[in-house]
């Protein structure tokens, strides 16, 4: 949510602000600027709407070679232009940028106001760049420490000055940013996907330090002025990952990776001729995790619906009981935590603050913490005491898919860890880590021949609600599925445990409501048949995921759309691939932008 950059160095900074902008959009596309400083002005830029409304107003031939630009996701303030970001101080000469949320702005704009100053927008970030001009005094990194005392709140914060044009001052605390390291230049990002094509060398910036640029010189310190050092490190993704390649969107594209991402989560991890599994990032916690009592798995949307297969997983694989919690009520339902409960918060960006608050109040009561993460170096990856990555690359759409499937194969992955430590024996774990080692090449039929999923959306993309319909193991790829066609198509698609259907959700079905039903085999396919029956007498129209060769099915259903067979446990991992696709399909027939819909942008950094 809200994309931040900011460029000094001896290039001209406008291009490079402008093309960092473009791949942050997915952040946040209510509004966006640019600010420049020059030694004699500050000169802003800025507009509701998205980059391409930004670009019509720019003078592309400027040379200043330092700025910053923001793309915003409006939370205090409606998406206008006098709300979009940079704001100025009282004397124009300071501008600031931010992501996050001030929580006592009101009371600093009150007193601010007494001190004569003049407010031009709604936002808590104009509050910061008005204290800044208030303590300014010559030197920018000062100021901006003595304004950051007073503040509270989340923030990641870049700030110029037309006193000092060859300067960024930039802080964190609760909102990520990274800090790119070229010859002679300093970049400063909120997401690496920003500076990728200028460096890969980083440095993470923490919470409560700040950062002070220039293009030869980078200086870190704590918010109390202490100096901090801090390696560079890598950025292990390439440009090509974060480019279209050729897909009409980035959803798309991260669907039809999955076999490809899959493949690069489970590598090094699976060990086929032992029936074990190798996971580095909890070797030195395995010992306290296979004595835990109890597993709370905590996380948010998609990654919920993950975490909870993770929940099926661990009580069948480890049998270690295991509950899964959305972290926003987690956090505020004084939760029970003793010696021996571990929380495990799964995340896609590792920048979810309902997740991050979860896990704080976890570890505040004395819990272990792991994290099930993709972004390398996230917040939440700093702040668990263990973790697996998820290894799947970049995630740009704004529709969760290939995090989901790496998810999903990571917590297996941690199950039959467990497993094996405690009762599973070689030859079980063996069977299951073989099945899943297996799963790329099962998806990657279902990802050539799209024409059912495609036929589907076709069909009933037209109608405003949906049913999803899953048990066990694909209870929570029904409840995924729904998502998916929500979010992006905009259709209302609820999902259930099946047999809740008939305690009231039945209620809904009417001639021709489709319903989608996952009745692959396994344990629960019969009870999946009775369901499709009460449907079909109901005149609902069965969308129906079945196992390869099951035909009895399609007498039943008007459409069947077919995974491999696999265990029963590792069914998410192909069942949820056809459902990805209809609501694809259905979002594109629908006219809606698939990458960046209403409402939505990635990561939700506010609670
Ligand atoms: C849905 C989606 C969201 C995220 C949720 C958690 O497609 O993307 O529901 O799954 O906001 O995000 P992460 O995984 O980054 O914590």
């Amino acid at each position: 949510m809200c994309g931040i950059i900011g460029y000094v160095g001896r290039r001209p900074a406008l291009p490079i602000l402008m093309e960092g902008l473009r791949r942050l959009e997915y952040r946040g596309y209510d509004s966006a600027g640019i600010a420049l400083a020059d030694s004699g002005a500050v000169s802003v830029t800025k507009s509701a709407g998205r980059i391409s409304v930004l670009e019509q107003q720019l003078d592309l031939e400027v040379a200043h070679t330092a700025g910053v630009g923001h793309t915003r996701w409006a939370t205090h303030g409606a998406p206008t232009d006098i709300n979009a970001h940079p704001h100025l101080d009282g004397s124009g000469r300071i501008a600031v940028i931010h992501n996050g949320i001030i929580e006592n702005d009101r009371a600093l704009r009150t007193y601010l106001e007494r001190q004569g100053v003049q407010f031009t927008s709604e936002t808590d970030t104009e509050v910061i760049a008005q204290l800044i001009g208030q303590f300014y005094d010559g030197n920018l990194e000062q100021a901006v420490r003595q304004a950051l005392h007073e503040v509270t709140g989340t923030y990641g914060i870049a700030v110029i000055c037309a006193d000092e044009p060859d300067v960024i001052v930039a802080a964190r605390q609760g909102s990520p940013l990274i800090i790119g390291v070229g010859q002679n230049e300093h970049l400063l990002a909120s997401d690496a996907a920003a500076i990728l094509a200028h460096t890969s060398q980083v440095i993470y910036l923490g919470d409560g330090e700040m950062a002070r640029m220039t293009p030869d010189d980078l200086r870190l310190t704590t918010l109390d002025a202490i100096p901090v050092a801090k390696d560079v490190e890598e950025i292990e993704w390439s440009l090509e990952q974060i480019e279209l390649a050729g897909y009409e969107h980035f959803m798309l594209k991260e669907i039809c990776e999955q076999p490809s991402s899959l493949e690069n989560c489970l590598r090094g991890r699976i060990d086929l001729r032992e029936g074990t599994v190798h996971l580095g990032g909890l070797v030195d916690c395995s010992r306290e995790l296979v004595r835990a009592r109890r597993i709370i798995m905590t996380a948010c949307g998609t990654a919920w619906h993950a975490a909870l297969v993770g929940e099926y997983l661990f009580e069948d694989l480890a049998r270690i009981p295991t509950e899964t919690d959305y972290a926003s009520e987690f956090r505020y339902r004084n939760p029970i935590i003793d010696d021996g409960t571990v929380v495990l918060a799964v995340s896609q960006s590792g920048e979810t603050a309902d997740t991050i608050a979860a896990l704080t109040e976890a570890k505040r009561r004395g819990a272990m913490t792991l994290g099930v993460v993709n972004v390398v170096g996230s917040t939440l990856t700093r702040e668990t005491d263990a973790g697996v990555y998820l290894h799947v690359g970049p995630e740009i759409g704004v529709a969760s898919t290939k995090a989901f499937t790496g998810q999903v194969s990571v917590l297996a992955l941690i199950a039959c860890y467990l497993g094996r430590r405690k009762h599973m024996s070689p030859a079980a774990a063996t069977q299951f880590i073989a099945a899943l080692s297996q799963i790329p090449e099962q998806m990657s039929p279902l990802l050539e021949h799209v024409d059912h999923a495609k036929a589907v959306a076709q069909r009933y993309s037209g109608r405003d609600n949906w049913l999803y319909l899953g048990r066990g193991y694909n209870y929570p790829v029904a409840l995924e599925g729904a998502l998916k066609l929500k979010e992006i198509s905009y259709i209302h698609a609820e999902g259930l445990p099946a047999a809740e259907m008939k305690h009231g959700p039945i209620a809904l079905i009417t001639e021709g409501m489709p319903v989608v039903v996952i009745a692959t085999a396994g344990s629960q396919y019969d009870k999946m048949m009775s369901n499709i029956s009460e449907v079909r007498s109901r005149g609902g129209s069965i969308i129906a995921i079945a196992t390869d060769g099951d035909r009895e099915i399609a007498k039943l259903a008007e459409h069947v759309l077919y995974v491999p067979d696999t265990l029963e446990p590792l069914q998410p991992l192909l069942t949820v691939i056809p459902l990805q696709l209809i609501a694809y399909h259905a979002a594109v027939l629908r006219g809606c932008n698939v990458d960046k819909p209403r409402n939505l942008a990635k990561s939700v950094t506010v609670e």
